[in-house]
């Protein structure tokens, strides 16, 4: 049977991973509320069409920070894809290249910084951070990314600590043996494989992460680096408004698929008043819970400049390497115009805020 939607490779990915990694890549924090709201919330966005516009020609390519990208999509840093497909990284890199948009590179992943330069070398490609307790863990890997042709940096600001993910401690999840943190050398690639209690990845990340992080850390980023800085896991205007005045490039609307703290709002909730407080200040992203080409239409409705995801691309490698990433970014993006041509937009610039409207307006 033909795989026609993202759920197709979601079901197909579910039922072959081993329970370890399937639990891993799909969990979320706590009793998981906010996994199923970042993929139920954008059921409760309405979309107004508007109709006799001209659609016969469509471009749905956009510019993030001043680079071009062929669709208002990209690749979020998911973690150690590597358990997901041989190629892993390398795989998501060359699609995301193949298809012209931005793959984001997990500090966790299973393959360097270095490797996946050699493998998608004309592709858009941001490195995600966290920072270590030990600071020359973190500047290393910046100096690295600048070398590689990186062309941001994204802080994750939503991890001082992991999320308490149930199913990773009952499978004292760790990574395979054959694996390591790719970016890493000795000690620090290989710890996650060796400890015995609990989930493994939540010893390496309380051991390492420096859970002190503060605004003096993005200013201490701004100042190490050329690259451009965006902050991921923005969730309230608050937090918002202090990424425009501490002077970052853009922000990343981000629960971290529901991983970190359980009971936050889905994402596509939070962006009108994260819209309404950056204005156009700065480049506003989002993800969590993007499914389908109308999510992404919702959310550029809302103020978001591009949209990312996570999950999909990992169904994706499961099905099939660097092939099946493809497919699923292929999906997309024919969704993606396909919900531009049919609610009346012949480009970004044609969606408007009144074009997505909460649920609750037709109750009333
Ligand atoms: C993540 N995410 C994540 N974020 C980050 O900043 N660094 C990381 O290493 C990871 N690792 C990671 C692993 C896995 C398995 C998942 C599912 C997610 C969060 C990720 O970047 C993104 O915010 C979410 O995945 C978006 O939600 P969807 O698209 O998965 O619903």
């Amino acid at each position: 049977m033909a795989f026609v939607c993202i759920e197709d490779y979601e079901k197909y990915a579910l039922e072959r991973l081993p329970a370890s990694i399937r639990d891993y890549y799909k969990s979320g924090a706590g009793e998981e509320f906010s996994v199923k709201w970042n993929r139920e919330a954008f059921k409760n966005y309405r979309i107004r069409p508007r109709f006799l516009r001209d659609v016969s020609k469509r471009d749905i390519s956009t510019t993030v920070l001043g680079h071009k990208i062929s669709m208002p999509l990209g690749v979020a840093p998911t973690a150690m894809q590597r358990m997901a497909h041989p190629d892993g990284e390398c795989a998501n890199a060359k699609a995301a290249q193949a298809a012209g948009t931005i793959f984001i590179l997990s500090t966790l992943s299973t393959s360097s910084i270095e490797e996946v330069a050699e493998a998608a070398p004309n592709g858009l490609k941001w490195l995600q951070l966290y920072i270590y307790t030990d600071r020359d863990v973190t500047l290393n890997l910046i100096k690295r990314a600048e070398r590689a042709g990186f062309k941001a940096l994204v802080l994750t600001i939503d991890a001082p600590f992991f999320g308490n993910r149930r199913p990773d401690l009952r499978n004292k999840f760790a990574l395979p043996s054959h694996l390591r943190f790719a970016n890493f050398q000795g000690d620090l690639s290989q710890r996650i494989n060796t400890s015995r209690t609990g989930s493994d990845l939540n010893e390496y990340v309380t051991s390492l992460f420096d859970p002190t992080l503060s605004w003096d850390d993005v200013e201490w980023l701004k100042k190490i680096t050329t690259l451009p800085i965006i902050l991921k896991g923005v969730l309230t205007a608050e937090d918002a408004r202090l990424a425009v005045e501490i002077g970052v490039d853009g922000i990343i609307v981000s629960n971290h698929g529901a991983r970190q703290i359980d009971g936050v709002p889905a994402t596509i909730e939070v962006l009108p008043e994260i819209s309404k407080a950056v204005g156009d200040k700065i480049e506003i992203y989002m993800d969590g819970g993007v499914m389908q080409g109308i999510d992404v239409l919702k959310a550029l409705a809302l103020g978001a400049k591009m949209v990312f995801f996570g999950r999909p691309m990992l169904w994706g490698l499961v099905y099939g390497g660097e092939k099946g990433a493809r497919e699923i970014l292929e999906i997309m993006r024919k969704e993606i115009d396909f919900a531009f041509a049919l609610s009346g937009c012949a480009s970004i610039k044609d969606i408007s805020r009144n074009m997505v409207i909460h649920a609750s307006y037709y109750s009333r």
